[in-house]
């Protein structure tokens, strides 16, 4: 049966709210924890701030879950705090979920692949051995990429920079989870600012943490 607008708007309305509330939705910051085996310790500004870390991740997961719009999720901040521990778990739900299936774009015909996991130095690397191009270009389609400590990388010629800028102004729109030892303001320095700026753009999400190592923590 063809459905008349007056059936449908309501329905879209429906999924733009959908899609605000689970990403701004509250979460079991405990019941997050243990399930992505997260030990939130330290003294209270470090607790609140872990928590929020665990706070973001659910969300997108739980986001991811929704069909929400896709956005990207940057966790910055000290060494140590567990940003690529917490992204591995985040990818190992992904990489086991139903949503993890490739899909035929519809204009192109071309593959997309569900998607990957990027240590950005190693690829780094490859780059400025003049290798890695494919896998850059592969990363650009995939539906959600976790790209692992961005800026840790040595760049004297700002080639990596370059390539990681186009990387990223084609995954504007994508499930993109970042990490990176840099804060914002280093990632503006330091990167791009246009990345910098991306990461705040289109409901995207930065969460920056400054407490000190796991190790040392209690
Ligand atoms: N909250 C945590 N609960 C349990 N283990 C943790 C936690 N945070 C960190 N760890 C442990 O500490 C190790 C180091 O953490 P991780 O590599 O995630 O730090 P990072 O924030 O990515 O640091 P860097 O910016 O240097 O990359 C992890 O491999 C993990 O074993
Ligand atoms: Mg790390």
């Amino acid at each position: 049966m063809i459905k008349t607008p007056r059936e449908i708007v309501p329905k879209i309305l429906q999924t733009v709210t959908q899609a605000t509330s689970t990403k701004n939705a509250s979460v079991n910051t405990t019941e997050w924890a243990k399930y992505f085996e997260f030990q939130i310790t330290g003294n209270a500004e470090e607790k609140k701030q872990l928590s929020a870390i665990v706070d973001a991740c659910a969300r997108f997961v739980k986001s991811v879950k929704a069909g929400d719009q896709p956005y990207w999720l940057s966790l910055l901040g000290t060494s140590g705090a567990g940003k690529t521990y917490l992204a591995r778990k985040v990818w190992r739900w992904f990489s086991h979920s139903s949503f993890f299936r490739s899909s035929i774009d519809d204009d192109t015909k071309e593959i997309i692949y569900p998607g990957s996991w990027c240590n950005w130095p190693r690829l780094a690397g490859e780059l400025l051995g003049n290798s890695g191009y494919g896998r850059l270009e592969d990363l650009q389609t995939e539906k959600l990429t976790i790209l692992d400590e961005i800026g840790a990388d040595r760049d004297p010629s700002g080639h990596v920079r370059d390539c990681m800028s186009r990387l990223l102004s084609g995954r504007v729109g994508k499930w993109t989870l970042i990490t990176s030892n840099k804060s914002l303001g280093d990632v503006d320095r330091d990167i791009d600012t246009r990345v910098a700026s991306r990461m705040l753009r289109d409901g995207s999400i930065v969460v920056e943490v400054d407490v000190s190592d796991f190790s040392k923590r209690k």
